[in-house]
C-alpha cells in the first residue's frame, strides 16, 4: 500500500476506510490519491484455442486472425478506462492465456 502520496499515512487518513471500500469488488478504482496503477496484457498463442471470448468481451484490446487465434491490439500500458475489460477477458479466457501485471 502507498505511504507517502497523502500528507499522512493512509492508516491515518479519516479517507481510508472509502478508500477501502472503493477497492473491494471487481469494479474498483483504478486510483488512489494520485497513484494510477498501471496494467499490462499478456498473452499466451501457446495456450490460445480460439475461444473468441476476449473479443466478444474486449474488442478494444483483442482481435482474432485468419485462424480464430487471438491478437493483442494494444502495445504498452492498457488505458485506465479499459482495466475492466481486461480482467474480464483474462477470468473468461477458458485456455488461462490471457494474464495481467498491475503495478502502482
Ligand atoms: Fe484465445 Fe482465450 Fe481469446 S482461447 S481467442 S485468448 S478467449
Amino acid at each position: 500500500m502507498p505511504v507517502g502520496v497523502w500528507n499522512r499515512p493512509w492508516w491515518e487518513s479519516e479517507n481510508w476506510n472509502t478508500v477501502r471500500k472503493s477497492c473491494a469488488g471487481a469494479g474498483h478504482s483504478h486510483t488512489l490519491g494520485s497513484i494510477v496503477w498501471l496494467m499490462r496484457v499478456h498473452l499466451d498463442a501457446e495456450k490460445c484455442q480460439g475461444h473468441n471470448r476476449c473479443y466478444a468481451l474486449a474488442s478494444e484490446l483483442f482481435d482474432v486472425d485468419d485462424y480464430g487465434q487471438a491478437m493483442l491490439t494494444v502495445e504498452g500500458d492498457v488505458p485506465t478506462e479499459l482495466h475492466n475489460k481486461a480482467r474480464l477477458a483474462a477470468s473468461n479466457c477458458p485456455e488461462y492465456a490471457i494474464t495481467i501485471t498491475e503495478n502502482g
